[in-house]
């Protein structure tokens, strides 16, 4: 890797390496059986401080730099992918977010717990008729005295079940698109807020992934995140750090499945020899270490530049984009290595392919990555 990482990055990936291959890994194929939430794993990397890595020390968090974060996070990838999206969305969207617009009092009441692993937090954006395109969201919170009145579905929420403190969005200005659009902070057993349907899914089995539905959901002033208008942009901002993290865990997987598929090539033999003798072999080999090394340049760099202060928008979709998709073809040529064995669920390389499948569409499809792309070229 041409990075030079510190001494300290050093440490945690090591760390965090460790603990992965030995308490994640563990459970990861039964879990992704039985669809169990991974709470064991999330206790003991609370313990570690991998729930809120990038939080400052005084609000429980580590205080770590986004490199560390990236090299943790695929680190978790590695065993277990649906643990590592829970710790993407606690670290990237929900902590950075109150972290960066919060209030001290919300900072107190959710960035601590949530730092601290106690608790697990989720981003409410995505509606049933609005995904890529978030800005005709049609959630309202409608001022009433000094509160608010929530009331609209959020769909796909990463641990919508199992979270215990929510950032919404939702028009509290039905004219003013984007602008009209605020974020609130909203602790999960507040009345009106009601978890809906979960998504049986290809993949992420032990991530819960929920309805969130919000009924007259009355808030108090005091748990809307930045001012009333600054939803959009809350989102957005998160967003860009979200996709250096789904980026991280496309690396974490698709070493998974690369090192999977050399152990196999290793010892599979045909035609009288390893597979791995075999050219065919040799040069797919080849171009998935070459894809990852690709992909994690892309990612360390994008992590890099947030970590220097410097706009990253652009290099956290780019690397978003390319290590999503290459996690894509990385795992689909390690099933093609295993042959017959990589479509069963004796090999972990068919949970990889499966779990791999929605990173190039949450958090931003490939296409919207594009888009933020082309944009920041095309001026
Ligand atoms: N940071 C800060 N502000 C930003 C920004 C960013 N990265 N990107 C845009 N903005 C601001 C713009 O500056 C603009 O503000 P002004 O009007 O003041 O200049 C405003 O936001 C609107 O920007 P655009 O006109 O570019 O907005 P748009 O409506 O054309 O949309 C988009 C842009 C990039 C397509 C955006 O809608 C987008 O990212 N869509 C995808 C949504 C997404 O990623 N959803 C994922 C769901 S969450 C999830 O999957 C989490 C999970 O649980 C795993």
């Amino acid at each position: 890797m041409s990075f030079k990482l510190s001494d300290e990055q050093l440490m945690i990936q090591s760390m965090v390496r460790e603990f992965s291959r030995k308490v994640v890994a563990a459970t990861a194929a039964e879990r992704d059986r039985t669809k169990e939430f991974p709470w064991d794993n999330f206790k003991q990397m609370g313990e570690l401080g991998l729930m809120g890595m990038m939080v400052p020390t005084e609000y429980e968090g580590e205080g770590a730099d986004a490199v560390s974060y990236v090299l943790a996070l695929s680190e978790i990838a590695y065993s277990c992918a649906s643990t590592s999206v829970v710790m993407s969305v606690q670290n990237s969207i929900v902590c950075e977010s109150i972290n960066n617009f919060g209030t001290e009092e919300q900072k107190q009441e959710f960035l601590v717990p949530l730092a601290s692993g106690e608790i697990i937090g989720a981003f409410a954006l995505t509606e049933p008729d609005a995904g890529s395109d978030p800005v005709s969201q049609t959630a309202t919170a409608v001022r009433d005295g000094d509160h608010y009145i929530l009331n609209g579905t959020k769909r796909f929420i990463t641990s919508g079940k199992n979270c215990k403190a929510v950032i919404v969005t939702a028009k509290t200005d039905e004219t003013a698109g984007h602008k009209g659009i605020s974020a609130f902070l909203v602790a999960k057993e507040t009345p009106g807020l009601i978890v809906g349907h979960a998504e049986d899914k290809m993949g992420l089995r032990a991530s819960d992934t929920t309805d969130l539905i919000f009924e007259n959901c009355r808030v108090p002033g005091s748990a809307i995140l930045g001012k009333e208008g600054d939803g959009f942009k809350i989102a957005m901002s998160g967003l860009d750090s979200g996709r250096i993290g789904i980026a991280a865990q496309s690396l974490g997987v698709a070493q998974a499945a690369m090192d999977a598929s050399v152990k196999y090539a290793k010892k599979r033999k045909q035609f009288g020899k390893p597979i791995s003798m075999h050219q065919g072999i040799r040069w797919q080999i080849a171009d998935m270490a070459t894809q990852i090394e690709a992909a994690r340049q892309l990612v360390m760099s994008a992590a890099a530049m947030k970590d220097r202060k410097e706009n990253y928008t652009t290099q956290a979709s780019m690397a978003k984009l390319f290590a999503s998709e290459m996690v894509n073809k990385v795992t689909a040529r390690a099933i093609q290595i295993h042959g017959g064995y990589g479509f069963t669920k004796d090999y972990p390389v068919e949970r990889f392919y499966r779990d791999a499948r929605v990173f190039t569409i949450y958090e931003g499809t490939s296409e919207i990555q594009r888009i933020v792309i082309s944009n920041s070229i095309l001026k």
